[in-house]
Formats: C-alpha cells, structure tokens, sequence
C-alpha cells in the first residue's frame, strides 16, 4: 500500500537527491496567462522558463502542483478522470535531456517504488513532418533493459504534448504504463489494451507552437515530466478506481452517507469529484467565486451539477456543504489554503446552494404553466435556461418531455450573437475617434499598467468603455481598492504624464507581443500580425499593450488623471471610472 503522501514525498526527496531545487507549486488560476482558466499541468506556470527565462530556482526544478482540467468534465464518473488532481513534476530547462530523463524515471519507478520492469511498456514518438521518429528515446529505452515489444511508436494523437493555450512550448513525449492485469503481463505491449494504464509522461519539449500552427526550435531544449499523483496511487495500490485513494474515499463514504440510492455510484463519483474541485477552486489563494464568467462559472457549474445529481440519488439538503467540509478536512494539510480560506469557500457554496434552489423552484412553477400534453415547445426550454439558467435536464427529470432539436437550435444561435456582441466589444471600447476620447484611452493604458504595479500582477482588464467624459475600465481584484492604494495609482499616472513619455506602436506577432511582455486579451483571437503601443522608451518603458489604438503621441498631452469612482462591478471584479481634468 502507498498513499498520496508516501508517494509525493518519495518523489520529491528523489529529485532532491538528484540535484532538483523544490519549488512551490502555483495557484490554481493562472497569474500572468488570460489565455487559459486553470493551472492543468505542472509545466504551465513555468513556460517563460521553458521559453528561455532565467528560474531563480536553476535549471533542475521539481514540484507538486494543484491542477484543474475541465476538458474531461463529461467523462467523470468513471474510474479514472477527476476534474481537480495533483501532478508531480520534474523538469530540466535547458540541461539534461532524453537520456538522463527517462533513466531517472526508470530508477525512480524501479528502484525507489520497487516496480518490476516485467509490469512496464513505454512509448515514444514515431515521427512526421514537424519533427523526427524518436530514435534516441527508443534507444535509452532498450539500453534500460526494456525489450524492443514493450516499446510502442506513436503519432501525434499519443506522444506530443501540444501547449495549453494555442501557442508555446510543446514537443515529443514518452509515456510509462504499468500493467494492472491480475495475469502476467503479455510480452507485447499493445497500446489498446486498456490494463495497460500511462503513470507518468516525459515530455522533451524542443519546439514553440507559433500562432501560424508551425514549430520552431526552442532556444533551449528542456525536460517537463508529469505524474498524475492520485490514478499512481490507485494503481500502484491495485484499486480498480481513483475513488479509492486515501485522499478521496473519505469524501466519497461522506457522500454515500448523505443519500439515499446508494448503488448510483456514478451520481455519488460526481458529487466527489465536483465539489472537492470547486472547494480547491474557490479556496485557492487566488480563489473565484460562483459567476456566469470564466473561473466563476466552472464553479457554477460544478456546484450545480453537483446539486443536481444530489437530487437525483435522494440527498439530504445540507448535502453540499457537509461534503465541503469533509474536502477541507482531508486536504487541509497539503493545501493549507483551503483551510485558511474556509469562511469563504464554505458560504460562497451556502449561497451558490441557495440561488440555484430558486432557480429550481421557479423552473418548475414555469413548467407547470408551460406544459401541454406532458410537453414543452423548444421557445419555452429555451426561455426556462436562458433567463432562470434551468437545466434542461432538470426538466427531462421531472418527466416532461422538450423538443430538444428545437432548443439546441436556439442555443446555437443565442451562442452566435453572444459571440459576435464579444468581438464588438473588444473591438476598443471606444465609443468615438476625437480627442478626448483618444486622450482618456491613452490613460486606461497607463491605469492598467499602474494598477498592476500597485495591486500585483493578477490585475488583468476585464472590459472598458470611454466616453469624451470618463473613461470607465474594469479589473480583476478581490476587493475593494483603499484611498492609499487609489491615492498611488494617482501619482504614478501623473508623474508618467509629468515625464512626457512618447507613445510609439509596432505590429508583430500574437507570440512575439506576448514573449515581449506586452499585455492583452490573449484568449481574444487577434490576426496574425498585431498592434503593440509602448508608453515610453529605451529603459523607460512604462507599458506595453496590445492594441487598436488610437492613441495620444506623448502623455505630455493628457493633463491630470483623476479617479472618480471605484467600486464592484461584478465577483472579483473592480470598476473605477476616471477623467482627465
Ligand atoms: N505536461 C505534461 C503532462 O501534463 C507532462 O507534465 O502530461
């Protein structure tokens, strides 16, 4: 038997021993990437060091890092995909590469979790036209003692591991199996055998993904390996499902002791699964709340479906927040935040539990008015989920029967004009081209770039809107801003007015703009060749942003910035109008 603490330790003193610097691992929502929502490997928050930055940390790093991956939502339930896991990593950023990667995992799985090499298959990459057969992999492989039949090659769709985002590292990889057939393991290791199952992957990524969807080589060539430490463990311990490890089976009697129908073990794995994400989400330092945007609604929509199926097996209403608390307990000690967050975690989920059972109230008194024949019209689903968000599963389980064609036809739609009203919007938020208003734009560049400074680096642009009269802009920060902190936003925009910087733009590309630090909406589609204003030059730079502009030539020309107002404009979100007097 080996639990998750056993195996995260023995992993971490290996590295360590092997000349690893062991660093924290990061938040759960990204700091400096508005491409992707959640963290969803350990390589993520460490990609300007894979890109050729400096790591304070050296060039053999090694960690645990908390992980969300929402692209598996559908499939959970089953034995093995959980939305929230952890993932141990190892990586060299520009030092060793294949061989001394996959023989330190070798000795890893061998000598120190004591695997026999006879319940192990490998597979490595066969090679097309962006980059060669993996022929050195395959090579240390069999220098191991792996026979040539346990070692697979595989395309693209196997062993490439692509970069979150659309853009950035990336390269070949080489994954592990383990056999966890009660038989001997076959001699050939065949990759649809599903008793076959990947422990850990070594990527060697060499390449830059561009926005045209090209390679380039990497100035360095780095090593990035990840271990998904809850499936090791289930099998590693011969448990035929996740649900079974020792950070997740106490969670999972909670529930089954809450319900009523207790053979629906698919209903109780999602109530698992769904709310131990949403308390690592909301508890994580830098936490979002329950919305109908970005994080906030992956939240929603956990809690929601979570509810959702508590009904469905008979729960009782304290459900939710009795297996919340029962999250907290078990995982307080690895990830204290959750903890110190407690408060929060715990009534952000009392009031998602609340608003949603009257939406659920109100759905069904709109139904018993809908319905006709034990039926409701595609306009009526469709009024029910778009303005009181009823699941249109909950209608189908009250026994009611919707035309489903209809409704998804209208959810299209809906969905079209949602998105073309989002390109409007990012257009520039301007609402003309004159002179104030090109004023008051140059200014929101020089308020982002001060209220990152002030604030932190979370403080991304969630919207903005100028008039001749004000500029409005809106931010991601968890609170209320105080009179100091406004008072030094102030400052440091008129002295950056004072100094009379030159405001000067060049086009390049999305990856370009982003590598040179400039900020934008990088999970806006941008064409290939973007706009990037600098305020300042030479070692002067006081910002940068990606932009349509127009845009003043110099700050000289802007007068004096004053904020008017700050306040909420949404969860998480801050508002300050602002003038130019
Ligand atoms: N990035 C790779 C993965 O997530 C290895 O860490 O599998």
């Amino acid at each position: 038997m080996i639990t998750t603490k056993e195996l995260r330790n023995k992993y971490l003193d290996f590295f360590k021993s092997k000349n690893h610097t062991i660093i924290d691992g990061a938040c759960l929502i990204p700091e400096n990437d508005p491409s992707i929502l959640f963290t969803t490997a350990g390589m993520h928050p460490l990609v300007p060091y894979l890109l050729g930055e400096k790591h304070p940390g050296g060039v053999r790093l090694a960690n645990y890092q908390k992980c969300i991956r929402t692209g598996d939502i559908e499939e959970v339930g089953d034995n093995s995909h959980l939305t929230f896991f952890e993932m141990l990593g190892n990586w060299s950023l520009g030092e060793y590469f294949k061989k001394e990667a996959i023989e330190m995992s070798f000795e890893f799985l061998t000598k120190e979790l004591g695997i026999d090499k006879s319940k192990l298959a490998v597979t490595v990459f066969a090679g097309d036209d962006d980059a060669p057969k993996d022929e050195e992999s395959y090579e240390v492989w069999k220098s191991l003692g792996i026979p040539e039949e346990r070692i697979a090659f595989l395309g693209k769709e196997d062993n490439w591991w692509n970069p979150a985002g659309p853009t950035g590292p990336c390269g070949p990889d080489s994954e592990m199996f383990y056999w966890t057939g009660k038989e001997d393991a076959p001699k050939v290791y065949d990759p649809k055998d599903d008793k076959w199952l990947e422990i850990w992957n070594d990527v060697f990524m060499q390449y830059n993904k561009t926005d045209k969807g090209t390679y380039e080589p990497l100035k360095q060539k780095n090593v990035d390996t990840g271990m998904g430490l809850e499936r090791t463990v289930a099998i590693l311990n011969g448990y035929d499902n996740v649900y079974e490890v020792d950070t997740i089976k106490p969670i999972i009697e909670e529930v089954t002791s809450l319900v009523d129908d207790k053979e629906n073990i698919k209903a109780i794995r999602i109530i698992t699964d769904h709310i131990r994400a949403a308390v690592m989400i909301i508890g994580d330092d830098r936490g979002a709340s329950p919305s109908n945007v970005d994080q906030g609604y992956v939240v929603r929509r956990l809690i929601r479906s979570a509810i959702r199926r508590s009904r469905e097996v008979g729960a009782s209403e304290d459900c939710i927040s009795k297996v919340a608390k029962k999250v907290i307990e078990v995982n307080k000690d690895i990830y204290p935040e959750i903890n110190n967050n407690r408060q929060r975690v715990l009534s952000e989920i009392k009031v998602e539990t609340e608003k949603f059972s009257q939406v659920l109230g109100k759905g069904e008194e709109m139904i018993k008015e809908y319905i006709k024949d034990g039926k409701i019209d595609a306009n009526e689903a469709f009024q029910l989920y778009t303005t009181y968000g009823f699941p249109i599963e909950e209608i189908q389980r009250l026994g009611v029967e919707v035309d489903m064609e209809g409704f998804q036809k209208q959810i299209k739609e809906h969905q079209d004009l949602s998105r073309k009203g989002a390109e409007q919007k990012f257009k520039g938020g301007l609402a003309d081209h004159s002179e104030e208003t090109t004023k008051l734009h140059t200014a929101t560049h020089l308020l982002h770039a001060a209220l990152r400074m002030v604030l932190g680096e979370h403080v991304a642009q969630k919207g903005s809107n100028i008039t001749a009269d004000r500029a409005r802009f809106d931010f991601s920060h968890p609170e209320k801003l105080t009179d100091e902190q406004k008072e030094e936003i102030t400052n440091i925009i008129n002295n950056i007015i004072d100094s009379k910087l030159p405001i000067s733009h060049t086009e390049m590309s999305v990856e370009e703009a982003k590598n040179s630090g400039a900020l934008g909406l990088f999970n806006q589609k941008y064409g290939d060749k973007v706009k990037v204003y600098t305020v300042g030059s030479g070692d002067k730079v006081f910002s940068m942003e990606i932009c349509g502009g127009p845009h003043v030539e110099n700050t000289g020309d802007l007068g004096t910035f004053r904020i008017k107002k700050e306040q909420a404009s949404s969860a998480g979100i801050r508002r300050i109008k602002a003038v130019l007097e």
